[in-house]
């Protein structure tokens, strides 16, 4: 039995959280570089929560330049065995409106100039990735959104691009053609290296805009990403705050086996 520790990842405009006790800073060396900032580590609950803001507090690091592997390995190494990853993000569904949280369990991974795992240097390892999402996780997400009353929806394919910029009219109408449903710039290669670390990962899709293929809404821009992501920050806490309350104390085997990825996956031959 491993006991559970859950990690947060806070996106643009959830730089801290509230009702983190006994909290404490870390700062934990990483072979990968340095992770966006300190670990924020206490608990809420009996539940030990490991909060960390992705763009660093200050909002320092576009999505081009967060080093994912790093932030991903501190989590590990400070014993996350569950992620939640928040993030902002543009809906490409008319009935997905600024303020409403999608449950997101697939991803299409658009970005080119990231690290996208941890292995190929001298090991050589394939992970699968069918399903990124932890379900048990997710449930325990849904189960308290509806306690808090939170609009969202379960299910759902987030589409990640390289940014800095906001996609195009063509890009965006595509994207919606395709069937995606929320488009953002940071759950990828998060949710990879996160299947990589065996660590159960799934993400709470903020809408905060329609992106730019709304004839009725104004194409996205920072402002309306920021107004938007500061209204939900307290929407945000209270869901952390009770899915934290409810936790169990042992990590629950995941189902898709995110805990277990690396059995099996690694090709190179054990060194003698
Ligand atoms: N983050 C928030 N809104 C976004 C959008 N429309 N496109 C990409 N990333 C976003």
């Amino acid at each position: 039995m491993t006991k559970a520790v859950l990690g947060i990842i806070g996106g643009s405009g959830v730089y801290n959280l509230p009702g983190l006790e006994d909290m404490r800073e870390e700062r934990i060396a990483s072979p990968w570089g340095e992770p966006s900032d300190t670990l924020r580590i206490g608990r809420i609950g009996q539940t030990k929560v490991v909060f960390l803001p992705r763009h660093g507090r200050g909002h320092f690091y576009s999505p081009s330049d967060i080093n994912y592997r790093a932030n991903i390995d501190v989590l590990k190494r400070a014993g996350v065995t569950d992620l939640i990853s928040v993030s902002a993000c543009g809906s490409l569904r008319a009935e997905f409106y600024p303020g409403f949280f999608v449950l997101v369990d697939q991803f299409v991974d658009r970005t080119f100039r990231r690290e996208t795992s941890f292995f190929g240097r001298g090991c050589a390892a394939h992970v699968p990735m069918a399903h990124p999402v932890g379900p048990k996780l997710q449930q325990r997400i849904a189960d308290a959104a509806s306690a808090e009353d939170i609009p969202f929806h379960q299910g759902g394919t987030y589409v990640c691009i390289e940014g800095p910029q906001f996609s195009t009219y063509a890009e965006s109408m595509t994207y919606k053609g395709l069937g995606y449903d929320v488009i953002g710039m940071t759950a990828m290669p998060e949710a990879k290296l996160a299947r990589e670390a065996e660590i159960t990962y799934a993400t709470v899709a903020m809408v905060t805009d329609f992106d730019c293929w709304h004839p009725e809404h104004d194409d996205v821009d920072v402002a309306a990403v920021v107004a938007v992501a500061q209204q939900n920050a307290s929407k945000v806490a209270g869901l952390i705050a009770r899915i934290a309350r409810d936790f169990p104390a042992e990590h629950e085997p995941c189902p898709n086996r995110s805990d277990r990825a690396l059995d099996g996956a690694i090709m190179t031959a054990p060194s003698v």
